[in-house]
């Protein structure tokens, strides 16, 4: 089976060269997340991360934040185990995420990317491809859940339509609110987003936005957003900076620290008060 995981390894620059363990264990997984003294750089030479902890508990919602190139992407991809840590331990529910059957755990993830990836085929199979035995029930229930069944509807041919080069031409928006649904139709306990809205224009990341509320409801949910607005309903926000945690907490109490949160935010509507009034 073609998993979500696996049209992500295409767009890494390498291939992981994670392996599975003697005996690893197949295993449903809740959300519980723990760093102990994570360590991690791609080159021995590079630290990206360097003893990380945290705890993440079931069903948190948390936001990562940080300058472009602190590690954000890498401290996620570390939890989808795209790549074993270095030093330190990462563990999921308890276990070492080393000791997943790695097909198992990554079929159990939903992620959703900022480069969303479709094939030239329906949006049905576009959705199934993630779950090939799901029904029609199940498709529809994620499409609503995900603000995608309404303009799905109105589609020449529904859920039949055809998407892609030669087919129907989706907006950015709509493809990835498909790539939601598809990311949350086999209910994933862990929803990984990646700048998932970052490439949206405001009306398109208002409705994506909406739906996130919905889809995060009982799942442990990772997210990095380009839009710092967009993750300040999350219950913990994590501050990445020098390769550690610089800071952790909610979207108020960080801005009351007036560190380096407020500072990113700060300069991000400055930035936007600027384009406002150049237009
Ligand atoms: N596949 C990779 N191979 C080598 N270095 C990488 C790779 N991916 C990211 N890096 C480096 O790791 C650091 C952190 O990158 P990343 O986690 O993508 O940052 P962010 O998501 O916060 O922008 C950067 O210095 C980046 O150049
Ligand atoms: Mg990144």
């Amino acid at each position: 089976m073609l998993t979500s995981l696996e049209r992500i390894y295409d767009v890494l620059d390498e291939q992981p060269k994670i392996r599975n363990r003697e005996n690893p264990v197949s295993r449903q997984i809740q959300g519980n997340v723990v760093f102990k003294d994570v360590s991690f750089g791609y080159r021995s030479y590079e630290t990206v991360l360097e003893k990380i902890n945290f705890e993440i508990k079931m069903g948190e919602m948390i936001g990562i934040v940080g300058a472009s190139g602190t590690g954000k992407s890498t401290l996620i991809n570390l939890v989808m185990h795209l790549y074993d840590v270095d030093d330190g331990e990462l563990l999921i529910d308890g276990i070492n995420i080393n000791d997943y059957r790695i097909e198992d755990f990554h079929r159990q993830l939903g992620v959703v990317l900022q480069e969303t990836f479709l094939f030239s085929d329906t949006i049905l199979n576009n959705m199934r491809f993630a779950k090939p035995d799901a029904t029609y029930e199940e498709i529809i229930r994620a499409a609503k859940m995900a603000n995608a069944h309404d303009f799905i509807c109105k589609t020449p041919n529904g859920y039949n339509t055809y998407v892609g080069e030669k087919g129907y031409n989706l907006s950015g928006g709509e493809r990835q609110r498909i790539a939601i649904a598809r990311a949350i139709l086999n209910d994933p306990k862990l929803l990984i987003l990646d700048e998932a809205t970052s490439s949206l224009d405001t009306e398109s990341e208002y409705l994506i936005q909406k739906a996130l509320q919905r889809l995060t409801a009982g799942r442990t949910t990772l997210a990095i957003a380009h839009r710092l607005s967009t993750l300040k309903d999350a219950d913990r926000l994590i501050v990445i900076d020098g390769h550690k945690i610089a800071e952790c907490g909610s979207h108020n109490e960080l801005l009351e620290k007036k560190g380096i949160y407020y500072k990113l935010v700060t300069a991000q509507l400055q930035m936007q008060t600027l384009k406002e009034g150049e237009s």
